[in-house]
């Protein structure tokens, strides 16, 4: 299959064609979700609460973000990848987004960067893509901000909030940002901003009037027993691997496992 590139996201926009995009965090899930069709994979620094059993994002280093990346890019044959940038990676300056931007890109081999915030990172945004690598934005509830925003809070409720999220989104736009990923936003700022910018919006907790979606996959499928109240569960893969695994424990204590076909004669 072919991979998905930029000009195909300009293009499922112009026709109107939703856009799909859910977290990986490894080879054997990302090849899973590579098969079935979804065109983004993003190695989400969500790796931290959903991998690595941190609490929040803020944590996550580079250093633990490429191998998940390197994971995700071999195994994904036509989506294209990828990566945020962590905290603490990119905000001192361009020159700062632009040495880990090209760590990602090199050591982890992913196609495009994600970088969180608006105005206060367009310079940071122009340099990365006129140095020819795709940067997605995220606007709305940052989560690498989750500090100074108290929480996980739903952002651009009331008119000059919602004025401030439509601007950062053209900024990033300007700035040559190729998608802008809005998480947490009311549904009609969402649209709004779907409307004003020529390029994709992807919604996470921002609506159906997205130009697409994101989900956490671990939330998709069923993994936990604690999911945002905008995902929704389409699986539950959880259950299945601990029935699986019951089943496995069961057949040793049994001695059923392993069985003829699985032992090696003389
Ligand atoms: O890290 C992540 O999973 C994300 C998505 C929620 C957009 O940034
Ligand atoms: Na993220």
């Amino acid at each position: 299959p072919k991979r998905v590139r930029v000009h195909h996201l300009a293009q499922m926009k112009e026709r109107g064609e939703p856009i799909t995009m859910l977290t990986a965090y490894d080879a054997v899930t990302g090849r899973i979700f590579d098969e079935a069709g979804i065109d983004m994979l993003l190695v989400g620094d969500s790796i931290g609460n959903t991998m690595l059993g941190l609490h929040g994002t803020i944590p996550v280093t580079l250093d633990e973000m490429i191998p998940a990346a390197r994971a995700v890019t071999g195994a994904a044959h036509r989506a294209m990848v990828v990566a945020d940038l962590p905290f603490g990676s990119y905000e001192a300056s361009p020159q700062h987004a632009f040495a880990s931007a090209v760590r990602m890109l090199k050591e982890g081999g992913v196609h495009a960067v994600k970088l969180e915030g608006g105005e206060r990172i367009a310079e940071h945004v122009r340099l990365l893509s006129q140095s020819g690598i795709p940067v997605v934005g995220h606007l709305g509830f940052t989560p690498q901000s989750e500090n100074s925003l108290g929480g996980a809070r739903v952002q651009g409720r009331g008119d000059e909030a919602a004025e401030r999220l439509v601007q950062d989104a053209v900024a990033l736009q300007e700035a040559g940002a190729v998608a802008v990923v809005l998480e947490m936003v009311p549904a009609p700022v969402a649209e709004r901003a779907t409307e004003v910018l020529h390029i994709p919006t992807i919604g996470i907790g921002a609506g159906p009037g997205c130009d697409g979606q994101v989900l956490v996959w671990t939330d998709m499928a069923g993994m936990t027993a604690w999911a945002p109240r905008f995902a929704r569960k389409f699986g539950d893969v959880g259950a299945a691997l601990y029935t699986a695994t019951r089943t496995y424990a069961g057949a040793v204590r049994e001695r059923t496992f392993p069985g003829p076909e699985h032992t090696f004669a003389e």
